[in-house]
C-alpha cells in the first residue's frame, strides 16, 4: 500500500463520513453524465427541458419533443441498477463509518441498493408531489414502465398531454395537481433535504466527494461549508473538478475502481 493510500484508509476508519455525489457515481450504472460527451444535456437544451417554464412550454408547443425525452431519460433510470460504488456507500453506512450521503442525483439508486441516510437535494425522479401542501407519492418502476410504455406508442399530440396529465394525478389531499419531484433549474432546493445535508455536515469528519464537477449552485456550496469547517475533503473523479482546489485527497480515479481498492482495508 502507497503512503497516499495508507493515509487514506486511517482516515476513513476514523468514521464520521459523509459523501456528496454527483452523476459520475451512476455512470458505470449506464446513466450519461450532464456534462460529457454523451450526456443529456448535449442532445435536450437545459434551458428549456430542465426549467418549469420549458417543461410547460413543451407541452402546449411541442408534445411530442418532451415525450421523447420523458421516454429516454425514463428508460435510462429504469433500466440502471446499484453499481460496487452505490454498495461500498451502504457497507460503510452499515459499519457505521458513513454518517449520510447527499445527491445530487435523481435516479434512486442509493436507495434502490439499501442506503438509509440519503439527503436528495435535486428530488427524485421517482417521486410526485403536491407543491402546495407537500403530499407525496414514490411511483414503483413498474408504475414507470407502463406508463412509459403507453406514453412512447402514442402519437397524437392531445392524448400525450392528456397522458402526461393523468398519469401526474391530483393531491389526494388538496386536489392540486401533482408534479415531478425532480428539482427544475431555478426552483427552490427541498429544505428537508437541505437542513439534513447540513445535519451530516456538521458531524463529519472526512468528506467523500465522488463524480461531480461542481459546477451546479447552490449544491457545489456544501462542499466548501465542509471544508471551512475543518472537514478533510477527499475528491475521487477521474478527471479535473471545481472541487479540486479544495480537495486534501485528490483521487483520479472512477468511482468504484477507487472503491474496489479500499474496501478491502476496512475491514
Ligand atoms: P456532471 O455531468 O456535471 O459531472 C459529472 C462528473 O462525474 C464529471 O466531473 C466526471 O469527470 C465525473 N465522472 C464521470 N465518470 C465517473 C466515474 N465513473 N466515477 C467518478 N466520477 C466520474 O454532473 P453533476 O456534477 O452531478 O442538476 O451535475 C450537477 C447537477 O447538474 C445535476 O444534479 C443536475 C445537472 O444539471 C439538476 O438537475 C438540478
Amino acid at each position: 500500500m502507497d503512503e497516499k493510500t495508507k493515509n487514506l484508509v486511517s482516515l476513513l476508519k476514523r468514521g464520521r463520513i459523509v459523501a456528496f455525489c454527483g452523476a459520475g457515481i451512476s455512470a458505470e450504472s449506464g446513466i450519461p453524465t450532464f456534462r460529457g460527451e454523451d450526456g443529456l444535456w448535449k442532445k435536450y437544451d437545459p434551458t428549456v427541458y430542465a426549467t418549469v417554464e420549458g417543461i410547460v412550454y413543451l407541452l402546449i408547443k411541442s408534445p411530442l419533443s418532451l415525450r421523447d425525452f420523458i421516454v429516454e431519460s425514463y428508460q435510462i433510470f429504469l433500466n440502471a441498477q446499484p453499481n460496487f460504488a452505490h454498495y461500498a456507500l451502504k457497507k460503510l453506512e452499515d459499519k457505521n463509518l458513513l454518517i449520510g450521503i447527499i445527491t445530487q442525483n435523481i435516479d434512486d439508486l442509493h436507495f434502490r441498493c439499501g442506503s438509509k441516510n440519503v439527503a436528495e437535494i435535486h428530488g427524485n425522479a421517482f417521486e410526485f408531489l403536491c407543491r402546495r401542501c407537500n403530499w407525496r407519492i414514490k411511483r414503483t418502476p413498474k408504475e414507470l414502465e407502463s406508463f412509459i410504455y403507453q406514453l412512447k406508442k402514442e402519437k397524437s399530440k392531445w392524448r400525450i398531454v392528456k397522458g402526461i396529465l393523468k398519469f401526474l394525478g391530483r393531491c389526494p389531499q388538496c386536489n392540486r395537481r401533482l408534479e415531478s419531484g425532480i428539482v427544475f433549474f431555478g426552483q427552490q432546493l427541498p429544505q428537508k433535504e437541505l437542513e439534513r445535508s447540513y445535519q451530516y455536515l456538521n458531524q463529519a469528519k472526512t468528506l467523500l466527494c465522488i463524480g461531480t464537477s461542481g459546477v451546479v449552485y447552490p449544491a457545489a456550496s456544501l462542499p466548501y461549508y465542509a471544508k471551512e469547517r475543518g472537514v478533510k475533503i477527499v475528491v475521487i473523479n477521474p478527471e479535473a473538478s471545481e472541487l479540486d482546489e479544495i480537495a486534501d485527497y485528490l483521487v483520479r480515479e472512477e468511482a468504484s475502481q477507487f472503491f474496489r481498492r479500499i474496501i478491502p482495508f476496512l475491514g
